[in-house]
């Protein structure tokens, strides 16, 4: 089979996070960059990347990649790529991209010169003069990053992100990925109790679950690429029979909780759609308010400046941070610089993780949890 490269687009702050898993997932030179983590693979790494990454934006198969700083380059090098390899007569090919700290700023003109130099290099090769672009949809996407442009196919179609099992979310939903990347950073691996007390739809405590029970979180959906002609359908099929046969089945405790019954129903009718209703528990409770707990707590509180005021997401850290039991470990997702202050503990660990265009911190304590544990001495 052809080895291809792959670009999968991830969140700012989890590349690493997501190179990991594409190692583990057995892809061969796999590398972590800005915003991004580049693999190579046959078209099999294509389907099992689309149907198990947890963290990876969306795959794009590259079709070709070269430095460019004129718009004469570009065309030149977008043109002499084997885009009728991929693309038949009939289809949708849309341009979409982006440039960062490169020569060629402009996107629509880079837009219009990509999609200019493709359908010249179609017009040779199939020998027509007009593309009607009414079949299947091939989405070319496009980046220049200091001036080295990479080029390819869009083999997700929805980000990835979009499992599939929420259609409806609160006010302020947490992309899945960036739940899952928390998770990752939390060592949930299942075993322990978790909690998230601020559940809104559901999505850190579904994750939490499709993780623990090692469900490929691709598994409700399609991927664009499952009706390209090039890519046989035997991938799709092989990819999904070893993602089903993976999956564990056992006893996990996972809860999650919201003050809002409305965000409670939510979270229990997205667990149903992800196939996870069983494994987790939901209840309405305020985390103002104390509670035992000894486990993994993974949430996102209000941020203030979504949800309410920030004076009354100060107010709730602190009485979150009174409230909760000091055996548990707690990652808490907040854009507030001045968190721990009002939490009334300095984190063991922080990390810089972006929520959308929102820059957050994912606080850390695990360190007086570890105190308080028993140890256990060799005998
Ligand atoms: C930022 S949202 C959480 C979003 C969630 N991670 C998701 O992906 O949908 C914060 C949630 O905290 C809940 N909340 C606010 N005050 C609370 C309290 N005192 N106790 C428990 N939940 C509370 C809100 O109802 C809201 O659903």
């Amino acid at each position: 089979m052809e080895t291809y490269r792959y670009v999968a687009p991830c969140l700012f702050g989890i590349e690493g996070v997501a190179a990991d898993e594409l190692r583990r997932l057995g892809f061969s030179d796999v590398r972590a960059a800005d915003g991004r983590v580049t693999f190579s693979g046959g078209l099999d790494a294509l389907a099992r990347a689309n149907l198990c990454s947890r963290y990876c934006e969306r795959v794009i198969l590259e079709v070709t990649r070269f430095p460019a700083t004129t718009f004469t380059q570009l065309f030149d090098g977008v043109k002499a790529a084997p885009w009728a390899q991929f693309i038949p007569k009939d289809a949708a090919f849309p341009v979409d991209g982006y440039s960062v700290r490169s020569q060629l700023s402009s996107i629509p003109d880079c837009q219009k010169i990509v999609k200019k130099a493709i359908v010249t290099a179609l017009q040779t090769k199939y020998g027509i003069e007009w593309f009607s672009e009414t079949g299947t949809m091939y989405r070319v996407r496009f980046s220049i990053l200091k001036d080295e442009v990479s080029i390819g196919l869009d083999t997700s179609g929805e980000g990835l992100h979009k499992r599939g099992y929420r259609e409806i979310g609160n006010i302020a939903p947490l992309r899945e990925t960036l739940a899952c990347a928390m998770l990752d950073l939390a060592h949930y691996r299942g075993r322990d109790a978790f909690l998230d007390p601020f559940c809104g739809s559901g999505t850190i405590a579904i994750e939490a679950a499709l993780k623990a029970s090692n469900h490929a979180p691709g598994l409700n959906r399609r991927f664009a690429a499952q009706s390209w002609a090039f890519v046989p359908e035997k991938v799709w099929v092989d990819a999904r029979t070893e993602a089903l046969d993976s999956i564990y089945t056992g006893t996990y405790d996972i809860e999650a909780r919201d003050i809002d019954p409305a965000c409670v129903e939510l979270a229990k009718e997205n667990a149903r759609k992800a196939g996870v209703a069983e494994m987790v528990r939901f209840s309405i409770a305020d985390a103002a308010k104390p509670f035992a707990f000894d486990g993994t707590i993974v949430t996102n509180p209000p941020y203030g400046e979504r949800m309410g005021d920030l004076t009354q997401a100060r107010r709730l850290y602190a009485a979150f941070g009174k409230a909760v039991d000091p055996r548990a470990r707690v990652y808490v997702l907040s854009s507030d610089e001045d968190f721990e202050r009002y939490y009334g503990r300095r984190a063991a660990k922080k990390r810089k993780l972006y929520n959308g265009m929102i820059k957050c911190c994912l606080y850390m304590y695990f360190d007086e949890a570890d105190k308080s544990r028993p140890v256990r001495r060799k005998v």
